[in-house]
């Protein structure tokens, strides 16, 4: 559906095409790597072939003698030397050539710079680095006793876990384990590095042009205002792209050094190792109930994989919050490994966290012989039960409900093994689906023109969820314009600042500053308008103003009006800007704010083979409100997507032998393809929130992979009775 024709004062939330659509399907959006500037110079980092020693020596002789080569960094020879304590601080992460250490398989080492791609692609596989190799483990399950506290460690305790466990009618105590995981952007890393005098130019694949310009200006010690960062269009982040990795400053220092733009983009096997990934968990959950079914205590302990700089993945949020229990104990830990550095991953904690909290529900709600929805029902949290906090808004009720019928869970047989399809076992399971629900601060600018166009402009991002869609609607309907007069540009430090597209943020948080910088470009329109002796509505009180259709209006006042056009044509320069930063109130303070779902799974497993399908899946979500429906359908989509692909498939294998990661491709790394993703039906309840922001939006790119493992883990059991609590699940988990 296009937005021709439709009113434009109900845009928010229509299921409007994607305003950026034909540029990608013709090729005009420009992708970081589709940066050509003049004299560009291709580079290729070389990476560890051992996961932990030093770099003894570096044989270039080979690498040198390749047509077209132009240099050869590695730490024998860095593009620039880190000097001050500040460089090197913000450098801590990173691999950038200045010492001999190797922390993993696969770390950078080397960045060769050649004429064209093909020579520096050879010239890097002809260097010799001669190590002297170190005692090194990437076992997680192997080092899980010698796990340790992590320096931003936090403890929780409410009441009493083991006096309440004591007295519990039932418990369970499993351990729940997940695999490392990849996030498999389809567009890989990228970058292109301009320097023009002392300035630099960055085409970046990055979730955070401001962050991304921080930390290079830090990293080369420059001033922030001489680094320019740009990402119009990103093909996928999922988190990864939140962190600036190794290869992009090296980019840039490399350019510095030649003097000429360079570009380095990461193949497919170097998107596996150097630039982040999920880390494993393994997670400890006891619960304890009455017969009745409430919860009276629940202990999570989550130990995560982390590598040479801590990285705690925050698996026990939701348990200390999302159900009403009176003793709570929640711990983190962490293994440290010779491995990459692990980072943030679409609903970090959350995904890992809920496939442990939700299966163990799943298996209390067997051990009480009580429906699993019944049993979450019993133990809704009517407020926050870690801050005692009332919620700014929750459906989760609503969403059971609703998804329950729309799955038809009523028809459910509790019993494992109880239902078939011919010869299919057939399960259904269930879980919730929860994340957090955080704000950030955002400036953006409009610019209301003479020709009757708005510009609106916020340094944000559009990582493929559709950040220029909505936005144009918000702007539209705020500004009370057609969508196809208003032109949203995002992705570039030139803009007004607005933060990392992470944590489900945007959407609430970017949009809450282009309606405030809307409403603030409108009322300086009227202001104008009401001293313009020129004007119809000249000497009007501003309060009975309104806008309409493109044009200033007198309330009630019949034919007193005039339009925008007509209005800017008399100023001075033909247009009019605003510009807001946005600003909290103590809502936050008062209100405990989350998104949340109900999430249904039904599965097929056929008995002799083991083989898993996802036959249906139903997410009802309540997430605020809903800003276009078919992107946000598309988001969830894809978060179910995401997490069938970490229910059956997806596992980043290491080989303990070499310490190398053995399946870094999409031949070797399974994801979801279409026939594993059969029947989705995505509804979200219709919700109020009037503390979260000015629009009344949550933000749900996170939400949808929440609690799906479980539902599926959850299914699989009730189709087979085999309880599968490490992930994935293979069929070989299934047969055995
Ligand atoms: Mo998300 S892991 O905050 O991109």
């Amino acid at each position: 559906m296009s937005s021709n024709g439709k009113a434009h004062s109900g845009l928010i939330g229509q299921p409007v095409d994607r305003v950026d659509g034909v540029a990608k399907v013709t090729g005009a959006a420009r992708y970081a790597a589709e940066f050509r500037p003049q004299g560009l110079a291709y580079g290729v980092v070389a990476q560890s072939t051992i996961p932990k020693g030093k770099i003894q020596s570096v044989d270039t002789s080979a690498a040198e003698k390749v047509p077209g080569v132009i240099a050869i960094f590695t730490c024998k020879n860095p593009p620039l030397k880190l000097t001050t304590s500040a460089q090197k601080e913000a450098a801590k992460s990173l691999s950038l050539l200045q010492n001999d250490a190797v922390n993993y398989a696969g770390q950078v080492i080397g960045l060769v710079v050649a004429e064209s791609l093909e020579s520096a692609q050879h010239s890097a596989s002809l260097l010799k680095f001669n190590y002297q190799t170190a005692p090194f483990e990437t076992n997680f399950a192997r080092r899980l006793k010698s796990a340790e506290v992590p320096a931003d460690h936090v403890e929780y305790k409410r009441g009493d876990v083991d006096q309440a466990l004591k007295g519990a009618a039932v418990k369970v105590d499993q351990i729940y384990s997940t695999p490392t995981e990849s996030h498999n952007p389809l567009e890989p890393f990228a970058t292109v590095a301009q320097w023009n005098g002392g300035a630099l130019t960055l085409y970046e694949t990055t979730q955070g042009v401001f962050q991304s310009r921080r930390k290079i200006a830090e990293i080369l010690g420059v001033a922030p205002d001489t680094v320019r960062v740009i990402s119009h269009y990103l093909g996928g982040g999922f988190g990864c792209k939140l962190a600036l990795w190794s290869h992009a400053p090296l980019t840039a220092m490399a350019a510095r050094k030649l003097g000429r733009p360079v570009k380095v983009v990461l193949d497919r096997q170097q998107m596996y190792g150097p630039v982040g990934f999920r880390p494993a968990t393994n997670q400890h959950i006891v619960l304890g109930a009455n017969r009745a079914g409430d919860l009276v205590a629940l202990r999570h302990e989550g130990i995560n994989e982390s590598a040479f700089h801590q990285f705690v993945e925050s698996v026990t949020e939701a348990s200390k919050m999302l159900y009403a229990c009176p003793n709570v104990h929640t711990n983190q830990m962490i293994v440290s490994l010779d491995i990459g550095q692990p980072t943030w991953m679409r609903a970090p904690g959350h995904a890992p966290g809920s496939f442990a909290l939700e299966s163990a529900l799943d298996e209390l709600a067997y051990a009480l012989t009580v429906d699993p929805l019944e049993l979450r029902l019993r133990n809704y949290a009517q407020v926050d039960s870690e801050t005692g906090l009332p919620w700014s808004s929750n459906s989760l009720r609503e969403c059971y409900r609703i998804g329950a019928e729309r799955f038809g869970w009523s028809k459910r047989n509790h019993a494992p093994r109880s239902m078939r399809d011919g010869k299919l076992l057939v399960g259904w399971g269930m879980a919730t689906a929860l994340h957090s629900c955080w704000r950030n601060l955002a400036s953006a600018r409009v610019e209301l023109r003479a020709d009757g166009t708005a510009l609106v402009q916020s340094g944000c991002h559009d990582i493929g969820t559709g950040t220029y869609t909505i936005m144009t609607q918000i702007a539209a309907e705020k500004l009370s314009l057609p969508m196809e007069r208003v032109t949203f540009e995002l992705g570039d430090t030139n803009l007004p600042e607005a933060p990392l597209a992470g944590g489900s943020t945007t959407a609430g948080s970017v949009g809450n500053a282009v309606a405030q910088a809307c409403t603030a470009a409108l009322d300086k329109l009227i202001a104008t308008a009401v001293v313009d002796r020129q004007s119809p509505l000249s000497g009007a009180k501003i309060d009975d103003i309104v806008a309409v259709n493109g044009e200033l209006r007198i309330k009630g006042s019949a034919g007193k009006s005039e339009s925008y056009q007509s209005l800017l044509s008399r100023t001075a320069t033909g247009k009019l800007q605003a510009t807001v930063q946005t600003k909290f109130g103590d809502e936050a303070k008062n209100y405990s704010m989350s998104t949340f779902g109900a999430q249904f799974a039904e599965v097929k497993i056929d008995p002799d083979l083991g083989v898993i399908q996802v036959s249906r899946f139903g997410g009802t979500y309540g997430a605020g409100r809903i800003l276009n429906a078919r992107t946000a359908r598309s988001q969830m989509i894809g978060g179910i997507t995401f997490g069938i692909g970490m229910a059956l498939m997806e596992q980043t294998l290491i080989d303990h032998n070499l310490g190398r990661i053995i399946n870094a491709d999409f031949a070797e790394y399974h994801i979801p393809v279409n026939s594993d993703v059969a029947n989705l039906d995505v509804f979200f309840v219709d919700e109020q929130d009037p503390h979260v922001n000015s629009i009344g939006v949550k933000g749900i790119g996170e939400l949808g992979i929440t609690g799906v493992a479980a539902a599926i883990a959850n299914a699989v059991y009730h189709a087979t009775g085999k309880r599968v609590r490490d992930l994935p699940i293979t069929l070989d988990k299934i047969l055995v």
